[in-house]
């Protein structure tokens, strides 16, 4: 288990303060994303659900409060601090604090969900976290992964709605350059359509947010 996040340090550590205040407003802008995936998790008959790169674990109380079993496992002391905080007393799932190359589970997971949390990872870390996705899935498992995309018909709503997603990112970028540098380099591939295609995923259902600048694709278990 990891004690840092695996860029070194906790790069969330800096925006402690502001997490109540970001989580509500992610919430605000989130939740449909959200509600969708758990809807979709239901009628998939997933019960056993990670939560990889959960943050302050908004999805992971979703899960939970559908009836669903969440793990929620994060490198971020920080945020799991938050998840922890807000998961009630006792805890209604596991917060457990580790790194997506090296899950600390078998094959035990109905799902497992990444929601945006690829694109901050660098090349080396999205492979090794994708082949561990796989690993701890069941064979009738999914994954479901959310995370920005590029829009196949480019309109005027869909340029204002990636430049606002860009700028969001170069903010976070300020926080921890990686983590633009990162965004910047999945986007310049295709964005995570195209990621997962080139890395032998087989799409079973795939939506579009936000002008198609957020996808959430569901991934067959190899
Ligand atoms: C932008 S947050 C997304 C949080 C949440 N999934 C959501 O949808 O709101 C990305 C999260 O991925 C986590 N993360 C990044 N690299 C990770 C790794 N190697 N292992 C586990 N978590 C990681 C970060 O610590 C962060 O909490």
């Amino acid at each position: 288990m990891a004690n840092d996040h695996p860029s070194g340090g906790d790069a969330y550590r800096p925006i402690a303060p502001f997490l109540p205040l970001l989580d509500r407003l992610l919430e605000l802008a989130l939740a449909h994303v959200r509600r969708g995936v758990v809807r979709l998790l239901r009628e998939r008959g997933a019960h056993r659900v990670l939560d990889l790169g959960c943050g302050t674990g908004p999805l992971s109380r979703r899960l939970a409060d559908a009836g669903l079993l969440p793990v929620c496992l994060d490198a971020s002391p920080t945020m799991l601090a938050g998840a922890l905080g807000r998961a009630c007393r006792p805890p209604r799932f596991p917060v457990v604090l580790g790194d997506a190359r090296r899950l600390p589970f078998g094959p035990v997971f109905d799902a497992v969900v990444l929601s945006l949390a690829l694109h901050e990872m660098d090349p080396p870390l999205r492979a090794a976290a994708w082949a561990e996705m796989h690993r701890v899935l069941r064979p009738d498992g999914v994954l479901v992964v959310v995370d920005f995309t590029l829009p196949e018909r480019p309109g005027q709503m869909s340029r204002l709605a990636g430049a606002v997603i860009a700028g969001i990112e170069r903010r976070a970028g300020w926080m921890h350059p990686p983590h633009y540098a990162n965004y910047r380099a999945l986007m310049a591939y295709g964005g995570l359509t195209t990621w997962i295609s080139a890395h032998g995923g087989r799409v079973l259902a795939e939506r579009h947010h936000f002008w198609g600048n957020l996808g959430v694709v569901v991934v067959a278990a190899r």
